[in-house]
């Protein structure tokens, strides 16, 4: 049989994959299961290094090459608020005060004390990922929430890394690519999870651009430099060719991967993306900054509440005990459940291999049409 082109083969040189589908780093999700998963079936699979210690960020990166020869990612945030914490003490009393107030709220259910107390700092772990993964010359290193400093993509460079970039605007994406990246990854505000903006914004900056209009316009400012991924709604083979279509060099899934076989995620996660109501929300609710999780008491709490969220991460610090209960207990009302606007769309839980393969088979059969 002969053998078939790569659908983009611009992506695939740079990435070295044989398929134009990267799934995203997501923490607690994207662990070295899935992501040797990915990168066998020929796409890009992306371990998530946040919040994770430097020796367990190296033995997961030894743990993908164990089981996959093939290129594989590395994905962390350097917003600047994400890796130094704020301080809590310089948080005035009234906000930590209101913000505590809406989380008490839930706490009962849990047999939780109610507290207004601060959290404590949050640690920075970032830099010392870093260094793991310089050290480690990992093949790709994909960058979330901040755009890499010059410095920074030069020294991946020369550890033999490609680097990506995550970004929400095409302003971002022009910073980006004049940092010396190697391929953007666009994500519409569709999106599941975190969308990479620099620093935190207001909520009717957060909405973002659709993926219909971001993509296009990404791909006019800096698709003739370097290959730009489409990130945001895409699950399928339709996604995939519409991408293309619209002059994207392949596609970033997060959503879709969080529902396969593979996924650390939790059977609570994967089952309430496959079955029963599927609306999403854009809440900084848990950790602090805007993400797009799954509609949920929590979710429509915290929106009518008005209460600010606290800055940096340190409103996932403030709410761990009650998120961490939710958590355990697999409550699925009281805990971030990312996921994108496309999640109403999924009925299955594939294997990763599955997702890759069956995407390219029917986006070659649309393109072909
Ligand atoms: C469960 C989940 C966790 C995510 N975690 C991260 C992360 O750790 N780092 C990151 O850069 N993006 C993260 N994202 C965002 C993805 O990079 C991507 O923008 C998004 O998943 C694309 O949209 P989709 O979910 O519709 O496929 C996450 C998304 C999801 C759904």
């Amino acid at each position: 049989m002969p053998i078939e082109p790569p659908l983009n083969p611009r992506l695939t040189e740079v990435l070295s994959v044989r398929a134009p589908i990267m799934q995203s780093g997501m923490a607690g999700v994207a662990g070295p299961e899935l992501v040797a998963a990915v990168s066998n079936a020929g796409g890009l699979g992306v371990m998530a290094a946040l919040r994770l210690e430097p020796d367990v960020v190296r033995r997961s990166i030894r743990r993908v090459r164990e089981a996959t020869d093939r290129p594989f990612g590395v994905n962390i945030w350097l917003h600047d608020d994400v890796r130094t914490s704020p301080d809590p003490a310089a948080i005035p009393d009234d906000v930590v005060r209101r913000a505590q107030t809406v989380l008490n709220h839930f706490r009962p259910r849990f047999d939780l004390p109610p507290t207004l107390d601060r959290p404590p700092p949050t640690v920075d772990l970032v830099d010392a990922a870093l260094e793991v993964m310089i050290e480690e010359k990992i093949p790709v290193f994909s960058a979330g929430l901040g755009v890499p400093e010059p410095d920074l993509v030069e020294r991946f460079h020369r550890a033999g890394t490609k680097v990506i970039s995550m970004v929400a605007t095409v302003e971002d994406g022009r910073a980006a690519a004049a940092a010396g990246v190697d391929v953007i990854a666009a994500q519409g505000s569709e999106s599941g999870g975190h969308r990479s903006y620099g620093a935190k914004l207001a909520e009717d900056e957060a909405q973002g651009s659709s993926s219909l209009v971001l993509v296009p316009a990404m791909v006019d400012a800096v698709g003739g430099q370097l290959p730009v991924l489409a990130a945001g709604g895409v699950i399928d083979g339709r996604g995939l060719a519409a991408m293309l279509a619209l002059g994207a060099d392949g596609v970033l899934l997060g959503t879709r991967f969080v529902a396969t076989r593979e996924s650390a995620a939790a059977a609570v996660w994967k089952q309430r993306l496959t079955t029963g109501v599927r609306s999403t929300a854009l809440t900084d609710g848990f950790t602090g900054q805007w993400a797009r999780v799954l509609q949920s008491e929590f979710t429509d709490h915290w929106g009518r509440a008005g209460a600010a969220a606290l800055p940096g991460l340190l409103q996932a610090a403030a709410g761990q005990d009650l998120f961490g209960a939710a958590k355990e207990l697999g409550d699925d009302q009281l805990q971030p459940l990312y996921a994108g606007a496309a999640a109403g769309q999924l009925s299955d839980i594939p294997s990763a291999a599955d997702v890759v393969t069956g995407m390219v088979d029917a986006a070659r059969a649309i393109l072909r049409a």
